[in-house]
């Protein structure tokens, strides 16, 4: 289905044509002055350059051609400016097709294309704390959006589970029970199916680890010899890493599952691995790699550089591979198995660096193609009142669980002290704010930016907020359940001025969604949800919906609403939430 941009544009092209001058004259833009007109051409005033008279004077002739029952208002005005309005048909029946289309008839630009959202990126065996929470909410989000579009999607939490941590909870494993059957390396027996640990066990042993790592350095060694023993197959040590990731993967897929994020592949570094030894002696052979101070590098600087970009380390002096490696086999794997059109990678703008050399030094070695684009959105940080990033009251870093639980908590006396709805939906509907709260409240800033975060404001009923968001299609929801059969009723022409913004704002969400797919901007639909909202609550308290006397009025009415609520709820979905019954 056209964008009514292009719709217009054509008519006025048309316009330009028969009154005698090029058509390419007639681009039409949305008005910049919306107190003047809807939509405005400033083309006559280009053309009169080439045709060598008063602009004016092309804008009349082309106003003539003009089809009037298009356009409710067509205007030239001094010095060459075409003003237009759009016609009550023309919109009605733009509406009813946008309505009637599947998807509001957006162009499936994505069909026959697969993405992968490279997003999450949790270590195991380390509890998600708020530095997974942007990549969490905005990943999935950039993920919905490619769908939405057509592309087939994969979303790869790519796990960081083959690095040092794990040499570190073997090495610590071993100084807490050295009877255990996994450090015997006489062992042939079946390792136990129970893990030696539960996850709050887990949890203490890492930390506890990483801290020893720091002051003792034969602890350190022992953790590096683990890791390398682990990566080259000792049965023990992999047994060991099995039940990490046994236990942790279940406590991170219920964690991302109680966010409503969710992945298509559950792969991670470890599964990268095998695919390293023919990376690295491919790049040797093939000469991307070259020799310096003891390590082998993929040189990545280009002439344009305005900083420098030094090499990308392939395998390091000591001979290990990193993280750029597990990367480059990651991109090896994804080739190999998926053929994406696109990467696109979700993390904190401080790994900037990292992806413009892995980016680079993957498309200089031809380990991905040309054709297949790679990108990182490089998000900010989520800061406390006080401009630094979030940190828990006695400075420590607060885990995700807890940011989530303390937004729940706070949300749910809001539900229960105004009596929002009966006891038995008090969970369900917190849950519900609680979620937009935290994803609005991060999605409705530009990724790239830090941002405050702040309960009382993100779980605000009012303002630009998820809850009133939610609050606004919870009202339409409520009339069209008084109403009755509200659904598949046509749309009619506005009937006063608030139902023509409202549908004139209905007609935008197509280009902005696509706008939000080309700048990897879900900020840019929370923009315009806000804007919708408040042109459906303008509308609602100016209009007499349900007491209206005029059937046929309020059908029209009906069918308005349950368009602009079909338009919010689509957009939610793709932010990553919902909206409740009541509220
Ligand atoms: N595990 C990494 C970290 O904690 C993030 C992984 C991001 N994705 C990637 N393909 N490098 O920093």
């Amino acid at each position: 289905m056209k964008k009514i941009l292009e719709l217009i544009t054509g008519k006025m092209e048309q316009a330009f044509a028969d009154a005698g001058y090029e058509a390419s004259y007639g681009k039409v833009t949305v008005s910049n002055r919306p107190d003047l007109c809807e939509y405005q051409c400033n083309g006559a005033l280009a053309a009169a350059k080439q045709y060598k008279c008063a602009p004016i004077q092309i804008a009349n002739a082309v106003a003539e051609k003009l089809d009037k029952q298009d356009f409710s208002m067509i205007e030239a005005v001094m010095p060459g400016f075409l003003n237009l309005k759009l016609s009550d048909s023309f919109l009605q029946s733009y509406l009813e097709e946008m309505r009637n289309a599947e998807d509001f008839g957006v162009e499936k630009t994505g069909t026959g294309k697969t993405v992968v959202v490279d997003y999450g990126g949790p270590n195991v065996a380390k509890p998600l704390h708020i530095g997974h929470l942007r990549s969490a909410i905005i990943g999935e989000s950039l993920k919905r959006l490619y769908k939405f579009f057509g592309y087939n999607t994969i979303g790869d939490i790519h796990l960081g589970d083959w690095g040092l941590q794990m040499g570190l909870i073997i090495a610590e494993l071993q100084e807490r029970q050295p009877e255990l059957c996994y450090f015997d390396e006489g062992y042939t027996g079946e390792y136990p199916a129970e893990a030696p640990f539960t996850i709050s066990e887990l949890e203490e042993i890492y930390p506890a680890a990483a801290a020893k790592k720091k002051e003792d350095e034969a602890f350190a060694e022992k953790a590096h010899t683990a890791t390398f023993e682990l990566q080259n197959g000792r049965p023990g040590y992999r047994a060991i890493w099995q039940h990490i990731m046994n236990i942790s993967v279940a406590d991170l897929k219920r964690n991302y599952n109680n966010l409503d994020v969710h992945f298509e592949a559950w792969l991670g570094e470890s599964d990268a691995d095998p695919y390293i030894p023919d990376l690295i002696a491919d790049m040797k052979a093939k000469g991307f790699a070259v020799q310096s101070e003891g390590a082998w590098v993929i040189p990545v600087a280009e002439e344009t550089d305005k900083k420098e970009i030094p090499p990308c380390i392939l395998v390091k002096s000591d001979g290990s591979a990193i993280y750029a490696t597990t990367d480059l086999a990651t991109m090896v794997q994804r080739m190999q198995d998926w053929k994406p059109d696109k990467m696109h990678y979700v993390t904190d703008k401080r790994q900037s660096l990292h992806f413009e050399q892995i980016f680079r030094a993957a498309k200089k070695s031809g380990i991905v193609p040309e054709t297949t684009q790679l990108e990182h959105l490089g998000f900010g940080t989520m800061n406390g009142a006080d401009g630094k990033p979030f940190k828990t009251r006695d400075g420590g870093v607060m885990r995700l669980e807890q940011l989530i639980a303390d937004m729940t908590d706070f949300v749910r006396t809001k539900v229960v002290e105004n009596k929002i709805v009966p006891q038995d939906a008090v969970e369900e509907t917190t849950q519900k704010i609680a979620m937009a709260a935290l994803k609005y409240g991060d999605l409705s800033n530009q990724p790239t930016k830090d941002y405050v975060f702040d309960i009382d404001r993100f779980a605000a009923f009012e303002g630009n907020t998820g809850p009133y968001i939610l609050y606004t299609i919870v009202r339409i929801k409520s009339i069209l359940a008084k109403y009755g059969a509200w659904e598949n009723l046509p749309i009619a022409p506005a009937a006063n001025v608030y139902a023509k913004d409202l549908m004139l704002c209905i007609t935008k969400l197509v280009p902005n969604l696509e706008i939000a797919l080309r700048t990897a901007s879900p900020n840019v639909i929370c923009a315009y949800i806000y804007e919708l909202a408040g042109f459906v609550n303008k509308f609602y308290h100016e209009t007499r919906i349900l007491n209206e006397e005029d059937k046929q009025l309020q059908k029209g009415y009906i069918a308005l609403i349950a368009l602009a609520k079909n338009v919010l709820e689509t957009c939610i979905d793709i932010l990553g939430f919902s909206a409740p019954d009541k509220m």
